[in-house]
C-alpha cells in the first residue's frame, strides 16, 4: 500500500482497501502509543494547520499526532494569517508548500482545500469543510471496528441534518466500506441527489446499502450504530435555529430511540454535542425556544444527556481515535515506510 504524497480531501478519492489500510495503521499506532513504543518516523518534517473555523479535537489530534511522529507544527487560527483577506488561497498554497511538508485545512469551501492541494505541491488534509469531514470518518470507523470487529455489514443510522459535512462524509464512508447506511431526517435535509447517486454506484461494488427515511423509529430499528451531529453547523447563522429545531426535534437521539436498536448498539457523535445547560449555546436555545419545544428545554438538543452518558455511548473513545487516525494519515502520506 503506497499512499505517499496523497491528499485527503474526501474519502471518495480512496479505495476500500486504502481506507482499511489507514484504519489498521491507526490501530497499530494506537497500540504503540499505549505501550510507550516510540514512533518518531517523521523527524525534521514540519506541518502547518490552517483553521478558518474553531476546533478542539481536530487541532489537538493534528498537533499531538505530529509531535508523536517527531514533527514541528505551526497552528494558524481563524484570524492568524493573511489568507482570504490580503492573500488568495492559491498564493497561500504556494507559500506554505515551500516551507512545510504537509498542510491541514479547516474552513468553509471544499474548493479551497482543493486549491491548496492543487498548488502547494505537498499533501493536504481536509480537517472539515462545509461539505465533508473525512478524518472524522476514519476515527469513527476505527471505533466501530474496535467494538464490532468489522465494518462490513454494520447497520448504521445517522439522525439529523444529513446534508451537512457529517451526513455526506458518513454516507461516503459507509458506501466505501460495505456498510448499511440509513439517513433518518426530513426530506429537505437528506444529502444532495448527485452525491447519493455517486454513493449508490460505489455501494453496488462493495455490498453497501443506502436508505433514506423520514421516520426516526424506522431508522433506529435493529441497527448497530446510532449517530448524530449538531443541528446547526459552524458557519450557519443563528437565525436558522428555530427552523432546525422545528424540523429535527423528532430526531433527537433519546432512550426511546436507543431501545429500538440492537441490544449491542452503540451511540456515536463527532462532538461537540449539546446535551445540557453547561454551554452558552445550550443555555440560549433552552431559554429562547424551550417554551415552544419542551424537548429542548434542558439544553438537550440532538442527544439527551442520558444517552450520551450511558454505557452505550462511545463518544470519548471516538474523540481519542481522532488522534490515532490523523497520525496514520500524516504518516502514510509523508513517510517512505509504506511505499
Ligand atoms: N469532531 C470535530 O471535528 O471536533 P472539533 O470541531 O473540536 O475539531
Ligand atoms: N457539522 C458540524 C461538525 C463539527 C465537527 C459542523 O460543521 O459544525
Amino acid at each position: 500500500m503506497n499512499l505517499k504524497g496523497r491528499h485527503l480531501l474526501t474519502l471518495l478519492d480512496f479505495t476500500t482497501e486504502e481506507i482499511q489500510f489507514l484504519i489498521d495503521l491507526s490501530a497499530k499506532l494506537k497500540f504503540e502509543k499505549k505501550e510507550g513504543i516510540p514512533h518518531k518516523h517523521l523527524t525534521d518534517k514540519n506541518v502547518v494547520l490552517l483553521f478558518q473555523k474553531d476546533s478542539t479535537r481536530t487541532r489537538c489530534a493534528f498537533e499531538v499526532g505530529a509531535f508523536d511522529l517527531g514533527m514541528g507544527v505551526t497552528y494558524i487560527g481563524p484570524t492568524g494569517s493573511q489568507m482570504g483577506k490580503k492573500e488568495s488561497v492559491k498564493d497561500t498554497a504556494r507559500v506554505l508548500g515551500r516551507m512545510y511538508d504537509g498542510i491541514e485545512f479547516r474552513g468553509y469551501l471544499q474548493s479551497d482545500v482543493e486549491t491548496l492541494a492543487e498548488f502547494s505541491g505537498v499533501p493536504v488534509w481536509n480537517g472539515l469543510t462545509d461539505q465533508d469531514h473525512p478524518t472524522q470518518i476514519l476515527a469513527d470507523f476505527l471505533t466501530i471496528q474496535e467494538k464490532f470487529g468489522t465494518l462490513k455489514g454494520i447497520k448504521f443510522t445517522y439522525f439529523g441534518d444529513a446534508r451537512n459535512n457529517m451526513g455526506n462524509a458518513l454516507m461516503i464512508g459507509c458506501a466505501k466500506m460495505g456498510m448499511h447506511f440509513t439517513a433518518a431526517a426530513p426530506k429537505d435535509l437528506w444529502p444532495n441527489e448527485a452525491l447519493i447517486e455517486v454513493c449508490q454506484e460505489i455501494a453496488k461494488t462493495t455490498g453497501a446499502t443506502l436508505k433514506f427515511t423520514e421516520d426516526p423509529v424506522e431508522g433506529a430499528k435493529g441497527v448497530d450504530v446510532l449517530y448524530t451531529d449538531v443541528w446547526v453547523s459552524m458557519g450557519e447563522p443563528k437565525e436558522v435555529w428555530l427552523d432546525r429545531i422545528k424540523s429535527l426535534n423528532h430526531y433527537q437521539v433519546n432512550s426511546h430511540l436507543m431501545k429500538q436498536a440492537s441490544p449491542s448498539a452503540i451511540f456515536m457523535h463527532c462532538l461537540p454535542a449539546f446535551h445540557g445547560l453547561d454551554t452558552e449555546v445550550g443555555k440560549d436555545i433552552a431559554h429562547e425556544f424551550g417554551h415552544l419545544y419542551p424537548v429542548v428545554s434542558k439544553g438537550e438538543l440532538e442527544v439527551t444527556n442520558e444517552v450520551i452518558e450511558s454505557n452505550q455511548s462511545v463518544v470519548f473513545e471516538e474523540a481519542e481515535n481522532r488522534m490515532h487516525t490523523i497520525k496514520a494519515v500524516m504518516l502514510a502520506s509523508l513517510s517512505d515506510l509504506y511505499v
